[in-house]
C-alpha cells in the first residue's frame, strides 16, 4: 500500500472506531463491520474489472471514506435532518484527499464514487436512484457497499439495523420494510453496478438466500397464524427467530455480549434448520465465509 493510502487508512480506522464509541457513527456502518470489508472488496472488484493500479487504489480509498459522514438514523431523526451522507462524505473527501497528496483528478474520481455509492439522492439531480455510478472506481465501490446486504451477513445486518434505527416498529411493519429493501435491491441487480456485484463469487447465492429468507418470513407468519404451538416453535427457530434475535439486539442498543449470545443461539439455528436443508456443503462454506468478520463477536 502506498504511503499516502497507508496514512489515510490509519486516519479512517481511528475515525470510525471513535465514531461508534461516541455514538456519532452507526455500528452497522462501523470500521470492522462495514467500512474495512467494503474498502477491500471495492479494490478487489476494481481489479477484476480490469482497473489500473491507480483505479484499484482509488476504489480502496473511496471505500475508506464513503460512510465518513454517516450519522445513525436515530440521531438524524432527533436533529430533524435528511440523510445526505453520500454527498457530505464526498465533500469531506474532496478536502482531505488533497491534503494527503492525491492529485485533483484522483480526488475527483474518489469523491464522485462516494457521491454515488448510496441507494439515495443522486448528486446531479437530487432524484433517488439505485443506479448512478459511472466508471470502474464508482461501480466497484457501489457493488462492494451492497455486498454487505447479501447472504446471512445481509440478513443479520438488516435486522440489527432495523432494530437500531426504528425501535418502535412492529414486527409486521419491519417485515414490510425488509420486503421493500429486497425490491430495491432487485432494481439495483438489473443495473450495471448490480451486475458487477452479482458476477462476484458467492454473490448470486447470497442474493438467492435473501429472497428465500423473505419468502420464509412470510410463510412462517402464515403458519404461525394457524397454530399457537407452531408460532412458538418458529419464534425460537428459523427465519422469524433469526429476525427477532437481530431486531431485539438492535432495538436495545448495541451490546457485544447480547450480540454474541444472539449469534451463538440464532445463527446455528438458522444454519441447521434452514441453510443446511437448502445449500450444498460447498455453497454453505461460501455463506460462512461472508460471516467471517463477525466471528470475533463469538468469543
Ligand atoms: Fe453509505
Ligand atoms: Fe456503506
Amino acid at each position: 500500500m502506498k504511503q499516502r493510502t497507508n496514512a489515510l487508512f490509519k486516519l479512517a480506522e481511528s475515525h470510525y472506531e471513535a465514531g461508534v464509541a461516541n455514538g456519532t457513527q452507526s455500528r452497522m456502518h462501523g470500521w470492522n463491520d462495514h467500512v474495512l470489508p467494503t474498502a477491500l472488496l471495492s479494490r478487489e472488484i476494481a481489479k477484476k474489472a480490469g482497473g489500473s493500479a491507480e483505479e484499484q487504489e482509488l476504489a480502496f480509498v473511496a471505500g475508506l471514506l464513503h460512510d465518513w459522514k454517516r450519522l445513525p438514523d436515530q440521531k438524524l431523526k432527533k436533529l430533524g435532518k435528511e440523510d445526505c451522507h453520500e454527498r457530505d462524505s464526498a465533500a469531506f473527501a474532496r478536502k482531505i484527499l488533497q491534503v494527503y497528496g492525491y492529485s485533483p483528478e484522483e480526488t475527483e474520481s474518489a469523491a464522485k464514487a462516494i457521491a454515488s455509492h448510496s441507494f439515495g439522492l443522486s448528486p446531479e439531480n437530487g432524484a433517488r436512484s439505485v443506479a448512478n455510478a459511472e466508471g470502474i472506481v464508482a461501480r466497484a465501490l457501489k457493488a462492494a457497499d451492497k455486498a454487505g446486504q447479501l447472504g446471512a451477513e445481509g440478513v443479520w445486518r438488516r435486522n440489527v439495523f432495523l432494530g437500531e434505527a426504528k425501535p418502535n416498529f412492529t414486527l409486521e411493519q419491519a417485515r414490510d420494510y425488509y420486503g421493500k429493501r429486497i425490491k430495491k435491491f432487485e432494481e439495483f441487480a438489473a443495473a450495471p453496478e448490480g451486475k458487477t456485484l452479482l458476477a462476484c463469487k458467492g454473490a448470486k447465492q447470497g442474493w438467492k438466500l435473501m429472497r428465500e429468507y423473505e419468502e420464509r418470513l412470510h410463510s412462517e407468519e402464515a403458519e404461525a397464524k394457524k397454530s399457537k404451538a407452531v408460532a412458538g416453535f418458529y419464534r425460537e427457530a428459523g427465519a422469524t427467530g433469526m429476525f427477532l434475535f437481530g431486531f431485539g439486539c438492535g432495538a436495545k442498543g448495541w451490546n457485544e455480549a447480547r450480540t454474541a449470545k444472539a449469534y451463538a443461539a440464532g445463527f446455528p439455528i438458522i444454519r441447521a434448520k434452514w441453510l443446511k436443508a437448502k445449500l450444498k456443503k460447498e455453497e454453505e462454506a461460501v455463506v460462512l465465509k461472508g460471516l467471517a468478520f463477525t466471528k470475533r463477536l463469538l468469543v
